[in-house]
């Protein structure tokens, strides 16, 4: 477990000054799965895996960054802060290079940082280890140029950073949760008004359990772009039926089943796992304020097996994943989630089954792929924050 005192002592070796530290959580999502770009609703959670930056000011303009995970040389990047924009550039510091640029552009004053990244949020196991650094980095030179700080107004810059300097074009949630998460809740988030309610998690029955497949196919981004152009064909298509629709957010599911037989079958399946999933998130809330967790369980079985079958995005691992975990004792349910194409699974397990849960799955997933999965019970924590 990194603690800040570790951080503090790194930065100390590095850049031979004291710092502020600042973290941002990973997060993982429970279902609602690419619909925050369709303006629907999603339920993460913020992880007590975080991103820590720890950061001291500099007078020169200049942003120095080094990166326990990331960086190859002991000499930290350097660019101006601003002039930090080099989009598209494949080092890891775009991730700064980024939060930085829409920062300044957003109007704020920032001075100039040396700024030091570790991080125990999984790399590439769609646990959000990316906007974790953005969100993180971007509070962490807000708080040193003591500029006001809104947390929407930050998840909304992280995302931009995202979209313009990583290349995909992705929704709000990640960066949002890194924001605004909520200790031992999930949030149910509705991405259109950007409004949430802090849903409180069913502790003492059961966990959420998070299996890393361990793999990460090339593909994700790329494909990811091409499903959310997908949905937005669909709205064009579907609101020659429906006009005033802006996105399928707003087309109810009886109003689907009268046209959704005019949609080619791709865009077709697209806009079945979308309009279907913005459903089973509502009724997933519900369950869980009850709860519930059979209903629940079987919503998020629903939810992977559209994500598969009509979204396409899963991948041999995830279901493999999946399968598993279905045939073990105490699992209430189990699915992708994240972008796809790799990364985990998150499986709603009883506690008393935990310890078997997690033996069987380690097993049997090493038997069938020759990978050693990675298994997290989940702790929730909290948004960006300074740690003293
Ligand atoms: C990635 C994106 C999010 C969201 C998920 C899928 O994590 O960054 O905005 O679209 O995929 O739900």
């Amino acid at each position: 477990m990194l603690s800040a005192s570790m951080i503090r002592e790194s930065f100390a070796d590095v850049f031979g000054r004291a710092c502020r530290v600042f973290t941002a959580p990973g997060r993982v999502n429970l279902i609602g799965e690419h619909t925050d770009y369709n303006d629907g609703y999603v339920l993460p959670i913020a992880l007590s895996q975080k991103t820590f930056v720890a950061a001291a000011p500099r007078e020169d303009g200049l942003i120095r960054c080094w990166s326990k995970q990331y960086s190859r040389l002991p000499e930290p990047i350097e660019f101006k802060i601003d002039a930090a924009s080099r989009a598209g550039e494949a080092d890891w510091a775009k991730h700064i290079r980024g939060i930085a640029t829409c920062l300044v552009r957003d109007q704020f004053k920032l001075q100039g940082a040396d700024l030091l990244i570790d991080s125990d949020v999984p790399i590439g196991a769609g646990l959000s280890s990316s906007a974790a650094i953005e969100v993180a980095a971007g509070f962490a030179l807000l708080k040193l140029s003591d500029q006001p700080i809104d947390l929407v107004d930050l998840a909304l810059a992280a995302q931009r950073a995202e979209q313009e300097f990583a290349g995909t074009n992705c929704g709000i949630m990640d960066q949002y949760m890194a924001c605004l998460g909520v200790a031992g809740h999930a949030l149910l988030i509705d991405c259109r008004s950007l409004e949430y309610r802090a849903v409180p998690l069913a502790t003492e029955e059961a966990s959420v359990v998070i299996c890393n497949t361990m793999v990460q196919h090339e593909l994700a981004s790329g494909e990811y772009n091409v499903r959310r152009s997908e949905c937005e064909e669909g709205v064009r298509r579907l609101s020659a039926h429906l006009p005033g629709i802006v996105a399928l957010r707003d087309v109810e599911l009886e109003d689907y089943d009268h046209f959704a037989g005019s949609l080619p079958p791709v865009i077709q399946r697209r806009c079945n796992h979308v309009i279907t999933e913005i459903a089973r998130t509502v009724e997933a809330v519900e369950a869980l304020e009850r709860h519930d967790l059979e209903t629940f369980g079987r919503l998020m079985y629903a939810s992977h097996d559209s994500l598969r079958n009509d979204y396409e995005v899963s991948c041999p691992e995830l279901d493999l994943m999946v399968e598993i975990a279905t045939g073990c004792e105490g699992v209430y349910g189990a699915r992708m989630t994240g972008g796809g194409f790799g990364g985990s699974t998150v499986n709603l397990v009883a506690n008393q089954s935990l310890p078997a849960f997690q033996a069987t799955v380690s097993e049997r997933y090493l038997e069938r792929t020759g990978i050693r999965p990675e298994l997290y019970v989940c702790q929730s924590g909290g948004g960006v924050r300074e740690e003293h």
